[in-house]
């Protein structure tokens, strides 16, 4: 197990880019079981990296949008996004805000 651990964390450390790092973010987080790169139920990434394109260079956008998915309030309440840290929330709107590629 530690073993695996460590091969896991070297493989982190050399992950080729963030963007990459990131859509694993949104792996292990549960998000791929309802968004996608092709319509599902939920907004598919492409969608929702066009809906939040517009906060692009904008300092503060992906902790202040992070922060509004984790409340739920403007959406559906679910589970997955409220359960985020504030930290994973505002790496990913972020992703999302950079093209989610
Ligand atoms: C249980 C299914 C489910 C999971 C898991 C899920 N989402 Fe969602 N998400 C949805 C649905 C459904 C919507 C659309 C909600 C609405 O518009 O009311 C949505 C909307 C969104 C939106 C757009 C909100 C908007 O309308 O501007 C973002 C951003 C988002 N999800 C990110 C994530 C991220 C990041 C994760 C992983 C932590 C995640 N979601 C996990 C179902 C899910």
């Amino acid at each position: 197990m530690k073993n695996i651990c460590a091969v896991a964390f070297i493989f982190w450390l050399l992950a080729p880019n963030l963007a990459y790092a990131d859509r694993q973010l949104a792996m292990r987080n549960g998000c791929m079981s309802c968004h996608a790169d092709a319509e599902m139920d939920a907004p598919p990434w492409p969608e929702l990296a066009n809906k939040y394109k517009k906060y692009q260079g904008q300092a503060g956008a992906a902790s202040a949008q992070g922060e509004k998915l984790r409340k739920g309030k403007l959406f559906q309440n679910i589970k997955a996004h409220q359960t985020l840290s504030p930290t994973n929330a505002t790496e990913l709107m972020q992703w999302i805000i950079d093209g989610a590629n």
